[in-house]
């Protein structure tokens, strides 16, 4: 295996070259690079034996078929897209993974069949909001999702035409409701597998998140000639927010808060901000906890808009509760990493991931692997051959389980 396992980094490390940003490693929904992805994961499944398609979401879809037609079958997979600047791992690792995976069944059919999914869109970079791809498998992919618009006023509906794909397509990308379960494989993408020396971690819960933009709106004037009294400084305003979001979140045991993106107009850097959008991201293990951060937070910005006289908007993007995996798979899958030959520990995940979609439909499973450093969604991700591995290792004997299992 430790051959599989430097190809998968190798292939992982050259996908993170196929980007929108040369020098970088960002690739969003749909984008041009995402077709070059297609083309460079569709051959190697189809050597594998695998039918090849990209469903109306821009998922791509490899399906390794059972020994006897018309069985069920388990999905493996992770999303395609990243974040702006990201590391070779977040995302795609699962992907290669899941073609490895059926590459180290030697041409062997199981009982079941194999669908390795890439999803299109689980960072929700794009459009402010995750988990299309994964939607679209679970059916949830609403028509207010489709006519979200991005920046540059194009609604998902209309990426999905301008990719060459037909969004009243999109009911035949729904997974088929026997479909066995979905294992997700995954970088941690924290410190704690690595502060244990572990390899492998089995994931129990997904935190839930909250994602909203708040919007201060003052007004914009000369920096030079308006006098501090007269200002009503949007940028100012949110800064004076953003320090009490994180004193809430800091005073919040377990719950993490970011502000990781202002949209300020006019930005410039002679006139004082008239109107500025921050997004703000909650996560927390409960869901009731996590509800509570953000109303204190929307509070703190209504009172601080009211107070220096602004106008406050408000606009809920996601609330997704936080997800427990499925008390069978977590069971097998530990003892898939225990029959490997690694020590096996449960955790929750920090990080959305599309195993949260899927697992309101099916059975679903999380395997973790250490983050060097605890490092992702930066070039400096990474993560060790040995760990790639023992993930191989502890995936085909979760597979053979599967296979026992089988009623
Ligand atoms: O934001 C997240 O948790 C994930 O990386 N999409
Ligand atoms: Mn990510
Ligand atoms: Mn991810």
């Amino acid at each position: 295996m430790q051959h599989r396992a430097q190809e998968v980094i190798d292939l992982c490390r050259e996908l993170a070259g196929f980007t929108e940003e040369p020098g970088h490693t960002t690739r969003t929904f749909l984008s041009p690079p995402m077709r070059d992805v297609h083309r460079e994961l569709g051959s190697r499944m189809e050597q594998l034996g695998m039918s090849v398609t990209v469903d109306a979401a821009g998922n791509l879809r490899g399906f390794y078929p059972a020994r006897t037609p018309g069985a069920r079958r388990v999905i493996i997979g992770s999303h395609l897209d990243t974040v702006p600047h990201a590391g070779a791992f977040d995302g795609i690792l699962g992907v290669v993974m899941g073609i490895a995976m059926v590459d180290a069944l030697t041409s062997l059919r199981m009982p079941f069949g194999i669908e390795v999914v890439g999803f299109s869109e689980e960072e929700g970079v794009r459009f402010g909001v995750p988990f299309i791809g994964s939607r679209a498998l679970a059916g949830t992919l609403d028509e207010t999702l489709l006519g979200v618009r991005d920046s540059q006023g194009v609604s998902a509906a209309d990426a999905i035409r301008s990719f060459g794909l037909d969004p009243a397509r999109l009911p035949e990308a729904r997974m088929a409701d026997n479909t066995l379960g979905y294992l997700e494989v995954h970088i941690e993408q924290g410190p704690v597998l690595e502060s244990l020396n572990y390899p492998l971690g089995v994931v129990e819960t997904i935190v839930g998140q909250s994602r909203l933009i708040v919007s201060f709106i003052g007004k914009s004037g000369h920096a030079g000639t308006t006098s501090m009294d007269l200002r009503r400084d949007a940028l100012a305003a949110a800064a004076r927010w953003i320090t009490s979001v994180e004193s809430i979140a800091q005073s919040t045991p377990g719950l993490v808060a970011t502000v990781g993106r202002l949209e300020i107009d006019p930005n410039a850097r002679n006139v004082i901000a008239g109107s500025v959008r921050a997004s703000l991201d909650v996560r927390h293990s409960q869901d009731t906890i996590r509800h509570q951060a953000v109303d204190r937070m929307l509070k703190e910005a209504k009172q601080t808009a009211t107070d220096r006289g602004l106008k406050l908007e408000e606009q809920q993007q996601l609330d997704q509760p936080a997800v427990s995996m499925d008390a069978t798979l977590v069971k097998r899958l530990a003892q898939a990493v225990k029959t490997a030959g690694y020590p096996v520990h449960h955790m929750s995940s920090g990080a959305g991931h599309d195993a949260m979609i899927l697992a309101t439909k099916i059975p679903t499973a999380m395997l973790f692997l250490r983050s060097p450093g605890g490092i992702s969604h930066h070039p400096d991700e990474n993560v060790l051959a040995e760990d790639v591995t023992a993930a191989l290792n502890a995936g085909m004997h979760f597979l053979e389980q599967w296979e026992s299992h089988l009623d």
